[in-house]
């Protein structure tokens, strides 16, 4: 939920409480409230409220592990009881409650600690676990079980928890402390919550199994376990999703908001609170992205005095703060409050629940729409287990929270849908809608304010930045798809010509020359001169005893004349993951691309580059991505597309000169942060001279490109290392 949607549901709440004070007769309790809002709350039907249920206490596990560093180990147990009652047991190992929060974390609405802590949670999106408390004692009038155990004392809470509507409070009874087993043994730390309510377990698309299975895909390092009884005790749905990494999520920073995403209600209610006494200082001190000059300049445009005291602006004016906020230059916020899921996680966690041949992800860099930091991250997967019949899967997230329903309505799946996905070697009936094949395809969107298109929150709204942010990165795994089906194809199709031409020529060449009584002649030459490609093979492979991955490119020149390349190839680069073994030495081209040249390759030769990769595990790295310089197509590899690398690397220096500018000064404007990336912007110039030049058989387009200034290229549709979207192969 948006922190202006809470705003408005506060504000209910608190018209209600005011209204129950001032009208004895009109008495609107939270019950009430519940009751009329069951649709948005997610407990409008019996299947829905198990999930919504499921996932107000799975994603609180979560958000309380991470937050104390545990690798949570959640179970979730769900039993089919007399009528359309179930009972829902979810269990976590994480730090679990003090027992004298218990009452206030069950049985306060809104007591949540995020509403106004701007950083991306899952908490933000539901109406917290006193939902489900009433929930389950409007439908079926039970105490919801509590069992709470925290690592500094010695027993275990176990209390049984109601509501007390009309003074939003919990009530208490058979409380007891004792020690809590499970399994044989006793549990150190951990929550456990048992309910009952009316509910429909469901299987397929929408359903608490299909939750968790996206939610695990999501959280890499969770260990999920999902059991579904029937009357009789037998199991009749589970899932266990057993971690894939022992990385927790980093932690993430909060941060002030910035005012270009300012409601008005947020504003006044943050000016009446203020500690400060002038408006310079409370602009300055509460927001991010407003240097002192900013502050003046918003003042004077809304014509307020500098030392003005905040708590007396009136309505009036904030709202011409507001207005102003709009026309002054800002400093964009900063974007460490995000925690993607990053690229070989999302690769861990797909491989957690779909068995497929090829992956392919991205994480974006972060960028900021009305004063919000957002950052996309998607993953496709491709083959193996998959069916290839229907449209695809697509899994949404939002702030890693699975998003189930209204897929058609949703941003995030119109983004996709606006790729041409024939290019990527998908099937597209009419270029619309979901593509078909054996593909799935994952979409985070992480942000501090996630905007959806109602209070349901299972759609993401339309947002013009964040469509091209998906789009984008869309193009990005498409690209990767379609070089790996590209390659595999070409491949194929030139073993066969090989393995033909090996068993017809020298049958051919023995027949004539015995007919014409001859020696047979050396059919190196011909066969070469018959293929007439340079094929590179790849290969990864996992060292287990020094655990490092190495890479081997072998090229093969089968034609009639020397040839000469630049090989590049695509590594996970990132934090401890370095180069362990690299003889052929080479260097680098931009961040995760490594290039070597190769020397002259004469007809009938091969020669092969061999690197070790260290800082990762099995499994992180499976598919090499190779990329060549040079004029004569390279089967197994894909030309690198120079004005896109040349692009990929303004944008680094960029983001380097960024980031020294923010240690630099805290406080600071947007006019000095240009001057300063101005000259990072031409590549090094060192770079082009090493590129073809030396070599007879440069490429024709190296060259041209090699005396040009760097051009300023349209971004929207095209892509780093391939062709642009639209464009012929
Ligand atoms: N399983 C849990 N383990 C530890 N703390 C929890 C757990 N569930 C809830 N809490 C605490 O209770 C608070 C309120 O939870 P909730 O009502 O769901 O709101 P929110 O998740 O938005 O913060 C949480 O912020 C957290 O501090
Ligand atoms: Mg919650």
């Amino acid at each position: 939920m948006s922190s202006g949607q809470w705003e408005d549901l506060k504000g209910v709440v608190a018209m209600a409480n005011a209204e129950r004070i001032v009208s004895k007769q009109k008495q609107i309790s939270i019950s009430e409230f519940f009751e009329k809002n069951k649709h948005f709350l997610g407990f409008d039907t019996l299947q829905r409220a198990v999930i919504t249920a499921v996932k107000e206490a799975v994603d609180n596990s979560l958000d309380a592990c991470e937050e104390a560093r545990i690798l949570p180990d959640i179970k979730v147990e769900i039993k089919r009881l007399e009528g359309d009652r179930i009972e829902l047991i979810c269990q976590d190992n994480g730090p679990g409650i003090p027992r004298d929060s218990v009452e206030n974390v069950f049985g306060k609405f809104l007591l949540g600690s995020r509403f106004h802590a701007i950083r991306q949670t899952r908490g933000q999106q539901g109406i917290g676990i006193t939902g489900v408390l009433m929930y389950s004692q409007l439908t079926t009038g039970s105490k919801t079980h509590i069992v709470s155990k925290i690592a500094s004392d010695s027993s275990a809470v176990h209390v049984d928890l109601g509501l007390d509507t009309r003074k939003n409070r919990a009530t208490k009874s058979n409380e007891r402390r004792d020690v809590w087993f499970e399994d044989g043994e006793e549990v150190v730390h951990g929550l456990k919550i048992r309910t009952v309510m009316r509910a429909k377990y469901q299987r397929g698309r929408q359903s608490v199994h299909q939750y968790l299975r996206m939610t695990s895909i999501v959280n890499p390092h969770a260990t999920i376990k999902l059991t579904v009884r029937n009357r009789e005790g037998e199991i009749i749905d589970q899932g266990n999703w057993i971690r894939t990494t022992e990385h927790l999520p980093r932690i993430v920073e909060e941060i002030k908001p910035h005012p270009h995403g300012i409601h008005l209600g947020q504003l006044q209610r943050m000016l009446k609170e203020a500690e400060e006494r002038k408006l310079t200082s409370f602009l300055r001190h509460n927001f991010s992205g407003v240097s002192m000059r900013a502050a003046r300049e918003i003042l004077q445009l809304s014509e307020l005095d500098e030392g003005r005291t905040p708590v007396r602006v009136k309505a009036d004016e904030a709202q011409g703060m507001i207005e102003a906020f709009q026309k002054v230059k800002l400093l964009s916020p900063p974007t460490d409050c995000l925690s993607p899921i990053e690229e070989i996680l999302i690769k861990k966690g797909l491989s957690k629940a779909i068995d497929s041949r090829f992956a392919s992800t991205v994480t974006r860099k972060p960028a900021v729409t009305q004063g919000q930091p957002f950052q996309i991250e998607v993953g496709l997967v491709f083959g193996g287990d998959l069916a290839g019949d229907g449209p695809i899967e697509v899994l949404r997230f939002a702030n890693r929270v699975p998003l189930m329903y209204q897929q058609g309505g949703c941003l995030l799946t119109k983004a996709l849908e606006s790729v041409d996905w024939k290019q990527y070697g998908l099937d597209h009936p009419g270029g619309r809608g979901l593509p078909k094949g054996p593909a799935a395809v994952l979409i985070h969107l992480a942000s501090t304010n996630v905007q959806f298109t109602s209070e349901a929150k299972e759609a993401v709204a339309d947002n013009e930045e964040v469509k091209e942010e998906v789009r984008k990165a869309m193009l990005e795994v498409g690209r990767g798809l379609r070089n790996h089906l590209k390659k595999r194809t070409q491949r194929k199709k030139a073993q066969e010509k090989f393995d033909l031409i090996n068993i017809i020529l020298p049958e051919i060449s023995r027949k004539s020359s015995e007919m014409l009584g001859r020696e047979e002649p050396d059919l190196a030459p011909v066969i070469t001169r018959i293929m007439d490609a340079v094929f590179l093979e790849d290969s990864l492979t996992w060292d287990k005893e020094t655990k490092q991955t190495i890479c081997t490119i072998t090229v093969y020149n089968y034609t009639a004349r020397a040839r000469a390349y630049t090989l590049l190839a695509k590594w996970p680069e990132g934090e401890g993951v370095r180069f362990s073994e690299n003889p052929r030495g080479g260097r680098k081209e931009a961040t995760g691309l490594w290039a070597w040249r190769l020397d002259t390759l004469d007809p009938g030769q091969s020669t092969e580059i061999r690197f070790a990769v260290e800082g990762l595990d099995r499994g992180d790295w499976t598919e090499a991505e190779i990329f060549f310089r040079g004029q004569k197509e390279m089967i197994g590899a894909t030309k690198i597309d120079e004005k896109l690398l040349d692009e990929m690397r303004k944008i680094e220096a960029l983001a380097v000169a960024e980031a020294e500018h923010a240690k630099a000064t805290v406080v600071g404007s947007m006019e000095r942060l240009a001057e300063r990336a101005e000259p990072v912007e031409a590549p090094d110039s060192a770079m082009s001279e090493d590129t073809e030049a030396a070599t007879e058989v440069a490429a024709p387009e190296a060259v041209a490109h090699e005396g040009t200034d760097t051009e300023a290229i349209q971004t929207t549709d095209t892509d780093w290392f391939g062709l642009k979207e639209g464009e012929e192969e």
